[in-house]
């Protein structure tokens, strides 16, 4: 495995991250008050137990099955960041926030439903075309390396808790924490990518949420992933517990060139030119060759990358008619925290 760098994270960029506050929107300040209780409520609708802890302050309890680590014991309100309980139904805070559970299974917690301003993510075709070329096996050596690596980085950890980062429709974190035999938790800012997610494998817990805000308290999962979506390393590593690791999935510089050629009158080599905290402890490069033998798989294969929205009706009738085969590139790096 080339080696990009070997740089440990410096003390100074985890300084800080140990309670990212929720921002408090709307009216729901006032109502955050206190009132109902200590506000602790158990993820598996355990009573809520009077230690008196401040509720402010995210509480983990040790997990002694899975070696002394925290257990995700629920969301975190978008309003008043309190824990939320979980029945079939809804979630609910202390504070008496509550959001429906979607019939699909996933949950809302944007606050107000919707990012004001912000971006809404993939909407249903290009989570649709998504679907359709992982479901034909097109993208196997990627979702199996990202997989691979995430047994090896959770092996010995009992029943290790993987969350996906901007997860679309689902499948990297459904064969990621399968693989590992843990629990899968996964977040996107599309409903329709949630949507699909929450039905992709049994027991995926998945919210709308923002990457750049995640529902949870600092330090519950051993693994992060993050695969082509937008990155927020400060936020990835305060939900990591210490030693936990963050995957991280870009594309290469020549990553599907040949669709690219027939987009653009010049095409470039992407550049990531995104700063990172510290240089990865690994970087990975995974090639292989996307073979596509039908019209209807080479349209979801463009429909899925934001190049659609660059191509013209002919543009995309050539991609349509001509590419046959595509080269994928993408680097796979490891950050430890
Ligand atoms: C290119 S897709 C990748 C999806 C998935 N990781 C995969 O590789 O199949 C990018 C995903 O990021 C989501 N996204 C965009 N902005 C986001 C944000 N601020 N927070 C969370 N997800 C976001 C999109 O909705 C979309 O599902
Ligand atoms: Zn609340």
């Amino acid at each position: 495995m080339p080696v990009a760098g070997d740089g440990e994270l410096a003390a100074g960029d985890l300084a800080g991250l140990d309670v990212v506050p929720f921002e408090v929107t709307g009216d729901a300040v006032e109502s955050c008050a206190d009132e109902a209780g200590c506000g602790w409520l158990q993820f598996h609708g355990a009573p809520c137990d009077t230690r008196g802890d401040d509720p402010s302050v995210p509480r983990m309890i040790a997990d002694d099955d899975a070696g002394g680590s925290v257990v995700p014991q629920a969301y975190r309100c978008p309003h008043c960041s309190l824990a939320l309980a979980e029945s079939a139904t809804v979630f609910e805070c202390g504070s008496g926030h509550v959001f429906d559970r979607a019939r699909e299974g996933y949950v809302n917690l944007l606050p107000g439903g919707r990012l004001a301003g912000g971006p809404s993510g993939d909407d249903d075709a290009m989570v649709r075309a998504r679907r359709a070329v992982f479901d034909r096996g097109a993208y196997d050596p990627i979702i199996d390396a990202v997989g691979a690596v995430v047994v090896d980085l959770t092996s010995g950890r009992g029943a290790p808790r993987v969350l996906d980062v901007g997860c679309g429709e689902g499948t990297y974190l459904a064969r990621a924490s399968t693989a590992a035999g843990g629990a899968g938790w996964g977040i996107d800012i599309s409903k329709a990518a949630c949507r699909l997610a929450a039905r992709r494998a049994p027991g995926l817990h998945v919210a709308v949420a923002s990457n750049h805000r995640l529902p949870f308290d600092s330090g519950p999962f051993d693994v992060v992933i993050n695969v082509f979506a937008p990155r927020d390393f400060p936020e990835m590593l305060r939900v990591l517990r210490p030693g936990g690791a963050a995957v991280v999935v870009t594309p290469g510089p020549h990553h599907l060139a040949q669709l690219k050629a027939l987009v653009y009158d010049t095409p470039r080599a992407h550049r990531d030119d995104e700063p990172t905290p510290a240089p990865p402890d690994s970087v990975t490069t995974v090639q292989f060759t996307v073979q596509l033998p039908d019209p209807q798989l080479r349209r979801h294969l463009l429909e899925m990358t934001p190049y659609w929205w660059s191509a013209s009706p002919e543009r995309r009738a050539a991609v349509e008619a001509a590419l046959h085969s595509v080269d994928a590139e993408m680097l796979l790096a490891v950050y430890r925290r």
